[in-house]
């Protein structure tokens, strides 16, 4: 109810990407890739009707390493994900703990190819066992056409946050921070990026400033001198991005004087731990630089998007250090803007543009922006199966959420798909035509960081709470974190709602809590809000929320399907600035 009068009294706080834009010609607002899209590379492509496109990191998701693409800054497509075939990379599936999987990608557009240059880290695995990082390539001259990336090309480095770069001959290099914890530093050297065979030593260009985890570099050759610019501080509080230089591309590389470049550590700025950026220039010779940041404030306590992608202008004239602008705020003003183009091709989703009651119509595909943990059990999931149009099917997995250990993939897998939370206040629900059959069999909503950090309310059949025979529906409401979560609960089902198709809500009730709910599926019931959870419990590690369906026998032989409909995700605000809390108390 509240919600249209805060609407009207929004802007800046609660602003929506478009109107400033209207009105303004440089004037912007972050995250322009809001929810966990970390760790951004992006390039402008002229020859592609003048087109940015940004790559970002996706860790254990799978489909993997998404491509964004935009004319205009500001509306932002997604168009597919370069790992999209578990063949493509069959690693993914025995990555372990939840920092694992794919980190920090590099995107480039080179002689009519597109790049993709990154890192599979195996993160539970020693610092000093090779095995831990497995750096990859992959390629594509085609990239709205997401079955025409390549396989992974394997190359030889003991780091991560790898990224390519061209001379002038033609010679092809990679360059890397080498592990942490083992030997720290910017190391470069010459590969055949079709092969991945590796033409050099490893030579080590750069430590950085002296911050923790010199990282993320990338290489610009500008007016005679190669610009190495890199991320330092941890991808914390700390985050902060440096730069140096050299005539010659093997150094020695001298600092900025004036490094940082960018960052928003030691202030009191909404949007922290700004950092590994990268940089490109617009059709109008205007620089800009992207980084990631994490909307937390300095308190640094509730912040489930995670790392987020910002946009910022950034100065650089001959023969001059680039300049950006700083602080990274949620409201900018930068260059000038090229002119609003909504009409890109492709058919993905535009990223803030939600799910409008998804209908899994007969014939349909998986929708793009849907994903999993890991690459999916096919058969655990069918868009309207025989008897059920208009439904997706979710077959249960063996495992729960957690699955064995809270790290590890587990045989069968687990039976989740979900969509990014990528709006500060937010509704999600589904209905789910569920009628259990076997005791403690399950399925239900979740809201979900990782296998250890999670909250899920589902149906589930368990003992009536008269008698140790009989078996009746509850609610089933646990959470899981690495701080303390609210009891488990579990509701018997009142009778008139059992074998009924109900509505599953997940919403936000204020920017730090969100509440599940429940009431028949169509009817005119007002949502029963059966739990809270703080945002704080996937507040923690590399990823974000995400929102999505699960289905589970919790370990026993229960084999019932559940079938899922009416999927919506509505974005009902951002805030972009510090926010002091008033309640939101919008349906
Ligand atoms: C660019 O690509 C074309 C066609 O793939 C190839 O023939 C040419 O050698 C490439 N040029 C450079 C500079 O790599
Ligand atoms: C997309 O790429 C795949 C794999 O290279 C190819 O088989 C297919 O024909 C391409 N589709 C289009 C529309 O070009
Ligand atoms: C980086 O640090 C290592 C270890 O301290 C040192 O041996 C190396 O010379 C440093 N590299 C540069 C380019 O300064
Ligand atoms: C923030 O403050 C700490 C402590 O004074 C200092 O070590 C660090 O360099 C500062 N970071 C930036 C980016 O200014
Ligand atoms: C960013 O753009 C604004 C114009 O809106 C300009 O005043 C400012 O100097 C620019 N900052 C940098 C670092 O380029
Ligand atoms: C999930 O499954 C694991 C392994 O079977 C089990 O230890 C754990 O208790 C289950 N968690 C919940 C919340 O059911
Ligand atoms: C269980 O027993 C209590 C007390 O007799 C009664 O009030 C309640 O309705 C019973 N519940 C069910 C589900 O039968
Ligand atoms: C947000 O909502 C939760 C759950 O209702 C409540 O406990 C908390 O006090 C609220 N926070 C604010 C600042 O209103």
């Amino acid at each position: 109810m509240l919600l249209s009068a805060f609407r009207s009294l929004a802007v800046p706080i609660l602003a929506f990407p478009g109107l400033g834009a209207a009105q303004f010609l440089n004037s912007f607002y972050n995250p322009i890739l809001p929810g966990p899209h970390p760790d951004p590379s992006c390039v402008f492509v002229p020859e592609h009707d003048n087109t940015f496109y940004c790559a970002s990191s996706s860790f254990n998701i799978f489909p993997g390493i998404p491509i964004h693409a935009s004319q205009d800054l500001i509306n932002w497509r997604l168009v597919g994900n370069v790992l999209n075939r578990p063949t493509q990379l069959p690693e993914l599936a025995i990555s372990v703990g939840s920092t694992s999987g794919i980190w920090a990608p590099t995107l480039r557009y080179h002689n009519g190819t597109f790049y993709l240059v990154t890192t599979m880290v195996h993160d539970k695995r020693a610092p000093e066992d090779p095995s831990r990082w497995d750096n990859i390539i992959f390629t594509t001259k085609d990239l709205w056409n997401e079955s025409s990336w390549s396989d992974a090309v394997h190359f030889d480095f003991q780091g991560y946050d790898t990224s390519p770069w061209w001379d002038e001959e033609g010679n092809e290099y990679i360059v890397g921070s080498h592990a942490y914890r083992v030997e720290v530093g910017i190391h470069l050297a010459k590969v055949d990026l079709k092969t991945g065979k590796r033409k050099s030593e490893w030579v080590n260009l750069w430590n950085g400033t002296g911050g923790l985890a010199p990282e993320g570099p990338h290489i610009y050759k500008k007016d005679g001198m190669h610009y190495l610019m890199i991320a330092e501080g941890g991808t914390g509080l700390g985050h902060m991005q440096t730069i140096a230089r050299s005539k010659e591309l093997y150094g020695p590389y001298v600092p900025n004087p004036a490094n940082p470049i960018l960052s928003n550590a030691n202030t009191t700025e909404y949007f922290q731990a700004v950092g590994h950026a990268d940089l490109f220039k617009d059709q109008r010779g205007n620089w800009w630089g992207v980084a990631l940041s994490i909307r937390s404030g300095p308190e640094y306590i509730t912040y489930p998007m995670g790392r987020e992608t910002v946009l910022t202008n950034v100065t650089w004239e001959k023969d001059a250090w680039p300049i950006f602008q700083n602080p990274v705020r949620g409201s900018m003003r930068g260059w000038q803007l090229p002119r609003l183009r909504q009409n890109l091709p492709g058919d993905g989703p535009f990223v803030t543009e939600g799910d409008n009651n998804l209908q899994f119509k007969p014939g349909s595909k998986m929708p793009p922006q849907f994903i999993y943990w890991r690459a999916p059990v096919p058969e655990n999931y069918a868009i309207s199966p025989e008897g059920h149009p208009n439904t997706l099917r979710l077959t249960p997995s063996r495992l729960n959420l957690t699955g064995t250990d809270g790290n590890s993939p587990g045989p069968g897998g687990q039976t989740f798909v979900a969509r990014r939370q990528v709006d500060t206040l937010f509704s999600y629900s589904v209905d789910m035509d569920y009628k259990p059959t076997a005791a403690f069999e399950e399925a239900g909503i979740t809201l979900f960081l990782t296998q250890n950090h999670h909250a899920r309310f589902g149906i589930t059949l368990l003992p009536s709470p008269n008698s140790t025979t009989t078996l009746t529906p509850h609610f089933t409401f646990h959470a899981i974190s690495y701080i303390p979560v609210p009891p488990s609960l579990t509701i018997p089902i009142p009778p008139a709602w059992h074998n009924i198709p109900l509505t599953l809500q997940l919403r936000t009730v204020n920017t730090t809590h969100y509440s599940f709910g429940a009431k028949p599926a169509g009817g005119k019931e007002p949502m029963k809000i059966f739990a809270y959870v703080a945002g704080e419990i996937i507040s923690w590690g590399f990823t974000g929320g995400l929102v999505g369906v699960y289905a589970t026998s919790n370990g026993g032989e229960g084999k019932t399907e559940a079938f899922v409909g009416n999927w919506r995700y509505e974005g009902l605000g951002q805030v972009r600035e510090h926010w002091d809390g008033m309640r939101f108390d919008f349906e």
